[in-house]
């Protein structure tokens, strides 16, 4: 369960009280990993514990030198964050290609770190144009990863048409069902079906309490990349309740 807090909340004294509330529902969890990706400023201010993993938005491929404004995955080590979200659609957005992203991969994973590959269409269309383009984003995205990296990484299913809306705008289940069939069976063609059924394929795009549990169990997700409702203590909590119980 990753909280992609994008570019919130405005300042250390909160996103300190978010993380902490966070961290009171993540401690009674036994079967449910929580991931709070915050924005860069915000590493070192959550609590370091077991139970509360850290993440980042974003990573830049080289170690170090003279590139204005990146982070590099050695200073995301250093914070004690594991996973990076790349390649999110609000970056695509800005420009970041698919080249990027796989390059951002590469590097998160020769340091260790688990990167959480964001794909999905823009749109839907009637002639089904939008799958070949899914299919041509994860083959780009995931190119120069060898058969046995699959498995180093996560990927997050979010269909950027779902994204931050309300959960009855969200994919419904059964959507998101074909959906990672549809992803399995890319990854299986590109990697192997073993290493494909392996994969962790997590959903985002505007899940909160109401919608997690069917998404999760009919649409055949193992967990959720969480915006809005990650800036929400009760919904979040809600949710995370809602996962372990249903993993019981
Ligand atoms: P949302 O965002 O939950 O607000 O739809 C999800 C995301 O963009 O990762």
């Amino acid at each position: 369960m990753i909280a992609n807090w994008k570019m919130n909340p405005g300042t250390r004294v909160l996103a300190r009280k978010l993380s902490r509330e966070i961290l009171k529902k993540a401690s009674r969890l036994k079967k449910t990993t929580v991931v709070i990706a915050p924005p860069f400023p915000f590493l070192g201010d959550l609590p370091i514990s077991k139970k509360l993993e850290i993440g980042t938005q974003d990573v830049f491929w080289a170690k170090e030198g003279a590139f204005t404004g990146q982070v590099s995955a050695q200073v995301i080590k250093d914070f004690g964050a594991k996973y990076v979200i790349i390649g999110h659609s609000e970056r695509r957005a800005l420009g970041e290609t698919d080249d990027m992203v796989s390059k951002k991969i590469i590097t998160s994973i020769k340091m260790g770190l688990t990167p959480v590959v964001c794909v999905g269409e823009t749109s839907r269309d009637h002639q089904g144009m939008y799958l070949s383009f899914l299919e041509n984003q994860i083959k780009e995205s995931l190119k120069g990863l060898s058969r046995g990296e699959l498995s180093r990484i996560i990927i997050a299913y979010e269909p950027v048409w779902a994204i931050g809306k309300s959960a009855n705008e969200a994919m419904n289940p059964e959507k998101l069902h074909e959906m990672t069939i549809f992803i399995k069976k890319i990854l299986s063609r590109l990697f192997g079906r073993e290493n494909a059924l392996k994969t962790v394929l997590i959903y985002g795009g505007s899940v909160d309490a109401t919608n997690a549990i069917s998404l999760m169990k009919d649409g055949t997700v193992k967990g959720f990349l969480v915006g809005r409702a990650s800036l929400e203590p009760n919904n979040f909590s809600s949710i995370l309740e809602a996962v372990e119980k249903y993993k019981e």
